[in-house]
């Protein structure tokens, strides 16, 4: 018998693993995993690329009328690779000149409804886990599973400082360590859908956890949204 499909939104701060566990799920569940993230990089790409004056909005109209974004299953990685325009924008998207000008990028009204637009047209279908800062509030209000992932602070850094070294052995803790402070402050309090959680949103603090534990916690999650009756009486799953 084939299961209902559902939405899982996954929302957070910067390096939270959010992507890490929305991967995970995805391939468990057979779904597709849309990373939003990457679009509001790629778009940030495009700006810098072509030198877009972010701060006028009828400059960020008109580029954005030139921005095609898609996503594309790769075997290899077991993701999605984000295409800006027919050019696969995957490995320049987490450059350090990106995420610096990824927070302002991302809350400028017009590029928000861009994105946000697109994502609502993925989620259709159901059968998603999207992860990035609004999910479960703006894209998804209605998802049948929402998360809010949190991770003590020193622990995102080196996670984030361990992933960039990877590509950029010249990076130093404290860079990375400021880009995520900045960030983390820029995504919480723009004007637009700041990040927050949303009241029916589960938290899920991994700083503690491993990837398994965290899985496993997850899936008795989705597992009780779906099939109610089975897991009623069965205690919580916190
Ligand atoms: O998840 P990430 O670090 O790759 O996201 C890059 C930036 O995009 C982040 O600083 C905030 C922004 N973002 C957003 O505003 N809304 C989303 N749904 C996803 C990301």
């Amino acid at each position: 018998m084939s299961r209902r499909k559902i939405i899982i939104a996954i929302d957070g701060y910067s390096s939270c693993g959010k992507s890490t566990l929305a991967k995970e799920l995805a391939v468990k569940l057979g779904y597709n995993y849309i990373d939003s993230g990457a679009m509001y990089r790629a778009i940030t790409l495009y700006f810098l690329r072509n030198s877009v004056d972010f701060s006028d909005h009828s400059k960020v109209l008109d580029a954005l009328a030139n921005i095609n974004l898609s996503f594309v299953f790769n075997e290899h990685r077991g993701a999605s690779d984000i295409y800006l325009n027919d050019e696969n924008a995957e490995p320049y998207i987490r450059d350090m000149i990106v995420s610096e000008k990824v927070s302002q990028v991302a809350a400028i009204k017009e590029v928000r409804s861009f994105a946000v637009a697109q994502q609502k047209r993925m989620g259709r279908k159901k059968g998603i886990v999207m992860d990035g800062r609004d999910i479960g509030t703006a894209v998804f209000p209605d998802a049948e599973l929402k998360l809010f992932m949190t991770a003590a602070p020193e622990v995102r850094v080196v996670r984030r400082f361990k992933e960039l070294y990877e590509t950029n052995p010249e990076i130093t803790i404290d860079e990375v360590r400021h880009n995520l402070e900045l960030r983390d402050y820029i995504d919480s309090t723009r004007e637009e859908s700041p990040l927050h959680q949303a009241a029916d949103a589960v938290v899920l603090d991994n700083s503690g956890l491993t990837r398994e534990e965290q899985l496993e916690f997850v899936m008795r999650l989705v597992d009780k949204n779906l099939s109610p009756a089975l897991s009623e009486g069965e205690g919580g799953v916190a």
